[in-house]
């Protein structure tokens, strides 16, 4: 027997080991490296819930500016220009984000309802009728980009094919760690469509929300059809995998804790914290970098000015600090703590995930239409597979048999 100390807590989030599984390296770092730096891919980490918490708030010395992903290509000073407000800071994000909400409102997320549920059944129903599917290839990886296609007003004719370029543009295969030439050509084929879509909206508006966003004005100013543009794609980059990934978890974990699909089952009213507690205990955005406008001194040392720094939420949704039994997968969590007071799942202050309502809409009538259309379902373990993605967590495939 040696006593060897064990090495020191090593993180990347481009380890395939840690997409399998990157709690047990949280929790290490939130022990033993709550500042945690990585010299190799150039940044620093907070782990533990204060600080990533303090961290979102303070966006005056953690700087959105050059984006929040660790791709190379999307990381720098133009990052805006793809990412909108989301690689903005204040005075700037402040006006954009005010601009965007007089389109963006509660009640246009609300009136999509009828739709999210036609949608849903359209691809739901077939697939239930089937009693065997892939929850992502069949259901979940089609309907947000629909959503969102449906909330901006892409026909329903060239859904499919805008479906396409998004997929390409957030695709990554294996091992590749920058944005492929077929995800830059994608993004050239979607921004064109994007530009002839806002080019109609300004000649003849509708009831969307892309003519919603050319007409919406603050004391006279307007967004400029290239920062309409780079908001549509904002939406594609914020808001399809993300909340794809939310049903595969949800699914996921359900099944990997016997007796909660069960639950849910027994008590539809469930499904609300089903999906909340997929959200804390497993979120499909595990993390958004920051720079450092200026050099910072944080309880554990310091990060120089002009650095990259990872607030890992995942990691801090995990804290045992906050969350009592931090690794339990518990539905009625909410019932006890105020939903979304404590989780990092959707970030926090300015940049909170204008999308958040919008996600939990589609993921409840989702999930309620699985509960509602069969008796229960089980996950064939060998053909699960995962996206090894830095910006996404959650499944590529995930093979579902429904019992009718
Ligand atoms: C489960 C699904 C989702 C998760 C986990 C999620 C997560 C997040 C997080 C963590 C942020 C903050 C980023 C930061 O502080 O740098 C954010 C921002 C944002 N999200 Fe979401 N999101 C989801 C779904 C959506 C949807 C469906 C939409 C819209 C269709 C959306 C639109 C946005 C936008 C526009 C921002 C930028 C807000 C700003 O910078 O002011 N998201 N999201």
């Amino acid at each position: 027997m040696t006593d060897l100390a064990p090495p020191p807590v090593a993180y990347s989030p481009y380890d395939y080991a840690i997409h399998d599984d990157p709690f047990p390296t949280y929790a290490r770092l939130r022990a033993e490296a709550p500042l945690y730096r990585n010299d190799e891919l150039g940044f620093w980490a907070l782990s533990r819930y204060a600080d990533v918490h303090d961290a979102f708030r303070d966006t005056v010395r953690f700087s959105s500016a050059y984006g929040v992903t660790l791709d190379e290509l999307a990381w720098g000073p133009d990052a805006h220009k793809v990412m909108s407000f989301l690689a903005l800071d204040p005075p700037r994000h402040t006006r954009m984000r005010a601009l965007v909400s007089r389109g963006f409102t509660p009640r246009r997320v609300l009136d999509l309802a009828p739709r999210i549920t036609a949608l849903t059944h359209e691809y739901l129903d077939p697939a239930l009728e089937r009693g065997e599917f892939d929850l992502i290839a069949d259901v979940a990886g089609k309907l947000p980009m629909d959503v969102i296609s449906e909330l901006i007003g892409v026909p329903p004719a060239d859904r499919a094919e805008v479906r396409r370029l998004a997929d390409l543009l957030v695709h990554r295969e294996q091992g590749v760690f920058d944005v492929p030439p077929t995800g830059i050509e994608a993004a050239i084929a979607l921004h064109a469509y994007y530009a002839d879509m806002v080019a109609q909206r300004l000649a003849a508006p509708t009831d969307d929300l892309t003519s919603a966003l050319v007409q919406a004005e603050i004391d006279g100013e307007r967004l400029t059809t290239d920062e309409v543009i780079a908001f549509l794609f904002l939406l594609v980059v914020a808001g399809n995998e993300t909340t794809t990934k939310l049903l595969g978890n949800a699914l996921y974990w359900a099944w990997r804790n016997p007796g909660t699909a069960e639950r849910v089952w027994a008590d539809p009213s469930l499904v609300k914290g089903w999906i909340e507690e997929t959200l804390r205990y497993d979120n499909s955005s595990q993390m958004v970098a920051r720079r450092a406008a200026v050099r910072i001194d944080t309880p554990h040392g310091a990060i120089p000015e002009g650095d990259r720094v990872l607030l890992l939420i995942g990691a801090a949704n995990r804290d045992g600090d906050v969350f009592p039994e931090p690794d339990r997968y518990l539905l009625d969590r909410d019932a006890t703590m105020a939903i979304d007071a404590d989780k990092l799942s959707f970030g926090v202050g300015r940049h909170y995930c204008m999308g958040a309502s919008l996600a939990r809409l589609e993921a409840a009538i989702a999930l309620e239409a699985l509960v509602a259309g069969c008796r229960g379902y089980d996950l064939d373990p060998t053909g699960i597979r995962r996206v090894h993605s830095v910006n996404v967590r959650g499944f590529a495939a995930l093979p579902v048999t429904v019992r009718r």
